[in-house]
């Protein structure tokens, strides 16, 4: 794989004079792809225009010019066929970690991905990892992206039990030693660097903690009743400021709470959803939201799905000024979006599936395409959903469906893999999908969106059965 990695940083030296466009995925990895790339470039002094594209559809591609070089990031690899239609004869490489179609015949094509090196691209490497990969052929100094790497990795839900595995520890190591990152083990709350802890913990849902999980007084009770105080010196305390025998306090009555209300065959994974390993970007202001992977990782997130992954993408190569607050404007909406969208889901309320399984709901004409992913994973951390039961939204857009399912890592851990499940199911009725375990999507025909739940949710059903 390095080899491959040294060939692309051959041919980018090789182009450093020539028209160079950086294309890649419009999502958390794909953003942190083009930042490594367009920043170890910057350093080169090579000039290049960076463009972001959901898919690589044909008609997608139409609209790509080909200059003299291409790179692909985070993309290109599953839809090698139609990128070579356009691009033959011209120099492209492509640094992905999605699974790849197998196309011969392109002399000048200089092809990085993950699988075919036997690395597992799915879990063990970004595109953003790839990408970091060519960064630190074209100069050892560039061991600081790292960093950027490891919050694409997240992005793609790569530390799903929580922590990094498989060549995202290499990358991990990179960032510790070029002194950019730091790794402890903590509770894994949310905006540890950046919340107050009464709120970090409210929103702590998988797994769903009685009278924590969404409760602002039980938070504070809770907290009251161990000890530990909400305040210093006038200041909300946030979780990093607990000291090692309070955060002890609390994770032990965290798991012990989160027992309780758990099947007791899934009793036994509980800890490790609530201490894991956790990553510090240390030059970061302290109270950013910058200054935890996984809170930088949802920032770029949200600029990808509110389709201004240019202002992500400045952030990621290290703007703090004027991009830096075009994110966080950008995040006050997103934030606006998804009150609106939550409050949507819960006065309309969530159906069954035909078999009684799953929990879904159509916000045809109320949610964004982009967004329904975010408003699926939200509406499963509330009150009003049952968290051991897949979530499926849906929005249809002039004739086609969008489907975004999420469920709990505990039912991963159970068996259960929706990816698979979504992706036979679209398949079977004409559409397409996949994606994670835990985090899926689908695009299928509006009128088939019934058959379509039913499939899905026998296939899950199988899929537990079995397991
Ligand atoms: O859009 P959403 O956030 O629901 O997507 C979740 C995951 O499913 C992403 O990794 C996305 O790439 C994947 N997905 C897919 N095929 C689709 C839609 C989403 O592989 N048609
Ligand atoms: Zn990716």
């Amino acid at each position: 794989m390095l080899k491959t990695a040294r060939e692309a940083a051959e041919v980018i030296r090789k182009h450093r004079s020539s028209s160079i466009d950086v294309v890649s995925h419009m999502d958390s990895d794909g953003v942190c792809a083009a930042a490594v790339i367009s920043k170890a470039l910057d350093r080169l002094d090579i000039k290049h225009n960076v463009k972001f594209v959901r898919m690589l559809y044909r008609e997608n591609l139409k609209k790509i010019d080909a200059p003299d070089l291409t790179i692909f990031t985070d993309l290109g690899s599953s839809q090698m066929s139609n990128v070579r239609e356009k691009f033959l004869g011209k120099n492209v490489i492509i640094a992905d970690h999605h699974e790849p179609e197998d196309v011969d015949g392109w002399p000048e094509l200089v092809h990085l991905n993950a699988h075919k090196f036997g690395v597992d691209g799915m879990h063990e490497i970004s595109g953003a990892g790839m990408a970091y990969l060519i960064a630190r052929e074209l100069d050892a100094g560039n061991k600081d992206l790292a960093a950027t790497a490891m919050v694409g990795a997240i992005g793609d839900i790569q530390n799903a039990w929580g922590r990094l595995s498989g060549y995202n520890r290499e990358i991990l190591q990179d960032a510790i030693d070029a002194g950019v990152v730091e790794k402890n083990m903590d509770i894994l709350l949310y905006g540890r660097h950046s919340r107050p802890i009464f709120k970090s913990l409210e929103y702590f849902s998988d797994p769903a903690i009685p009278g924590v999980s969404n409760s602002t007084a039980g938070c504070v009770s809770l907290l009251k009743e161990l000890g530990i105080d909400l305040k210093h010196g006038g200041k909300w305390r946030r979780p990093v400021d607990l000291k090692a025998e309070e955060k002890q306090r609390l994770a032990s009555e965290l798991i012990s709470l989160a027992y309780t209300n758990i099947p007791d065959d899934l009793v036994k994974y509980v800890p490790s959803l609530v201490v894991g390993e956790t990553y510090t970007m240390k030059k970061e202001s302290e109270r950013s939201m910058l200054k935890d992977v996984d809170e930088f990782s949802t920032c770029l997130n949200s600029t990808a799905r509110h389709e201004q992954p240019l202002i992500g993408l400045e952030v990621a190569k290290g703007d703090r000024n004027t991009y830096c607050r075009a994110m966080s404007n950008l995040i006050r909406y997103h934030r606006r979006n998804i009150a609106e969208g939550l409050d949507f889901v819960e006065t309309s309320g969530l159906k069954r599936g035909p078999k009684e399984y799953i929990q879904y709901f159509d916000a045809t004409g109320e949610i964004k395409e982009t967004f329904i992913g975010t408003i699926a994973s939200l509406t499963l951390g509330n009150s009003n959903s049952d968290p051991y039961r897949p979530i499926v939204g849906i929005v249809s857009t002039d004739g086609m469906a969008k489907a975004s399912a999420r469920c709990s890592k505990l039912l991963f851990l159970r068996g259960l893999d929706m990816a698979k499940a979504m992706k036979a199911a679209a398949k079977a009725v004409g559409g397409e999908g996949g994606g994670h375990a835990v985090a899926c999507g689908a695009q299928v025909e509006e009128s088939r969106v019934q058959e379509f739940l039913q499939r899905f949710e026998e296939r899950l059903l199988a899929q537990l059965e079995v397991s």
